[in-house]
C-alpha cells in the first residue's frame, strides 16, 4: 500500500468513465451536460476499457482494494459491464449514477461483478427533483432505485446535496430511508466554489446537531473520516441487518478532519491520474503507457498528494480559498 507525505494510505480510486451526463443539476459542477445520445461507446476522449482495465491490474499490485466508477453518468458507457467483468476479482466496486438506467440493467451490473452502487437523489417531490435535476425522469430514478435493491446492490446509498434548494426536506429524506428497507442516505455538504453559487450555502452543523439528537446512535467514523448515523432500519449489526437506515454525512469543507483521511486517487475519463477530487494542477496521463509507466506515474502521484480543505486551505485577501502555503510543496 502506498503512503503520501501525509500519512494517507491510497486503499481506493475514482475513475471517470465520462463527462457525459444526461441531467443538468444545478449544483453540478460538470462540464459535457445535457448528452441525449443515450448509452454508447466510449467517445474519443475517453479511457477504453482496455485502458481502465489495464490501470486497476497495476493498482492493484500497490494494494488497491476499491474501485469507485463515476461520470459525469458512467452508465452512458456501453461496455460498463465489460469493465466490471474484467476488473480484479479482489477489487470490491462501487457506482455513482443519476440512476436513469438502472431499470432493466441493475441486474446486469450485478452478474458482471457490482458491488453496490450510490444513487443521485437530492428530493422526494417530483416537481422539486425536475427543477433540480433539470430532467423529467424522475419516475425512471425512482424504478432505478428500486430495481438496485431488488438486484442486491447493496446498500444501496441516496446522494442529496444538501443547498438551500433542498435543505427544508432533509426530515423527509432521513425518514424515507428509515422507511425503506435497503437505503441508507448521504447528506452531502455542498461545494460552492465549484458551481459559483456561494449564496447557496448552507450550515451543515446544523444539519449534524440535528441527527444527534434524533438518531438511535452515532457510529464510528470510517472512509474520509465522515460521521454516520442510525436513524432506523436494520440493526447493521444484528443478524441479517441490511444497515438500511444509515444517514452518513460527507462535509469536505467543514469537517477539518475529512481530506486528512481520504485514502482515494482519482482518474479523470480522459485517463488523467489526480491526487485530489478538487485540484487540477497535478494531472500526469496514462494514456498510451507502459505498464511499468504507469506504475511510476502513480507512485509520483501518490507522492504528490496534498489535502485541500480544512486546516490545509485558508482565505486569502480576496477571500479566495487558496492552500496553506506551509503545505505547499510539503
Ligand atoms: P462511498 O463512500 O464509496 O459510498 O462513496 P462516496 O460518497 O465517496 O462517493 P459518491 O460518488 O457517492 O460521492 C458523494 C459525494 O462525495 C460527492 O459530492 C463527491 O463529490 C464527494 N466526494 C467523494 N470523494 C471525495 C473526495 O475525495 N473529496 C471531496 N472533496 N469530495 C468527495
Ligand atoms: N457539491 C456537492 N456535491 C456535488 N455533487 C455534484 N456536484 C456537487 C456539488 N457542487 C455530487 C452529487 C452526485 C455526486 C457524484 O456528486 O450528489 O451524486
Ligand atoms: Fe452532474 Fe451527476 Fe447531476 Fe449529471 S447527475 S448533472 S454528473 S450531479
Amino acid at each position: 500500500m502506498l503512503e503520501d507525505d501525509f500519512g494517507r494510505e491510497v486503499t481506493g480510486v475514482r475513475v471517470s468513465l465520462t463527462d457525459r451526463c444526461n441531467f443538468d443539476c444545478v449544483y453540478c459542477h460538470n462540464e459535457g451536460l445535457g448528452d441525449t445520445r443515450g448509452p454508447m461507446d466510449p467517445d474519443d476522449d475517453e479511457m477504453s476499457a482496455d485502458d481502465v482495465v489495464r490501470f486497476l491490474e497495476v493498482v492493484e499490485e500497490f494494494g488497491v482494494e476499491k474501485v469507485k466508477f463515476t461520470g459525469g453518468e458512467p452508465m452512458l458507457r456501453q461496455d460498463l459491464e465489460e469493465i466490471l467483468e474484467r476488473a480484479p476479482d479482489s477489487m470490491e466496486t462501487s457506482l455513482t449514477t443519476n440512476g436513469t438506467f438502472l431499470p432493466g440493467r441493475a441486474e446486469d451490473l450485478k452478474e458482471a461483478g457490482l458491488s453496490r452502487v450510490n444513487v443521485s437523489q437530492d428530493a422526494l417531490d417530483p416537481q422539486e427533483f425536475a427543477e433540480i435535476t433539470q430532467s423529467g425522469a424522475y419516475d425512471k430514478v425512482m424504478e432505478g432505485v428500486q430495481a438496485a435493491v431488488d438486484a442486491g446492490l447493496s446498500p444501496v446509498k441516496l446522494n442529496m446535496v444538501v443547498f438551500e434548494h433542498t435543505a427544508g426536506y432533509v426530515d423527509e429524506m432521513v425518514d424515507h430511508v428509515a422507511e425503506n428497507p435497503g437505503l441508507q442516505l448521504q447528506l452531502i455538504e455542498y461545494m460552492p466554489e465549484l458551481t459559483g453559487h456561494p449564496e447557496w450555502n448552507i450550515d451543515i452543523q446544523r444539519v449534524h446537531d440535528w441527527l444527534a439528537e434524533i438518531s438511535h446512535r452515532v457510529e464510528h467514523r470510517e472512509m474520509h473520516d465522515r460521521k454516520r448515523y442510525w436513524v432506523g432500519g436494520t440493526d447493521p449489526d444484528a443478524d441479517g441487518g441490511d444497515g438500511g437506515g444509515m444517514v452518513e454525512i460527507v462535509d469536505p469543507v467543514e469537517n477539518e478532519e475529512f481530506c486528512a483521511n481520504c485514502h482515494r486517487v482519482r482518474v479523470t475519463h480522459e485517463g488523467y491520474l489526480k491526487g485530489c477530487l478538487n485540484r487540477n494542477d497535478d494531472l500526469r496521463t496514462m494514456g498510451e503507457m507502459t505498464r511499468e509507466e504507469i506504475r511510476e506515474t502513480y507512485r509520483e502521484t501518490v507522492e504528490n498528494r496534498v489535502p485541500y480543505y480544512g486546516e490545509y486551505l485558508v482565505q486569502d485577501d480576496d477571500d479566495q480559498w487558496v492552500v496553506n502555503e506551509k503545505y505547499i510543496g510539503a
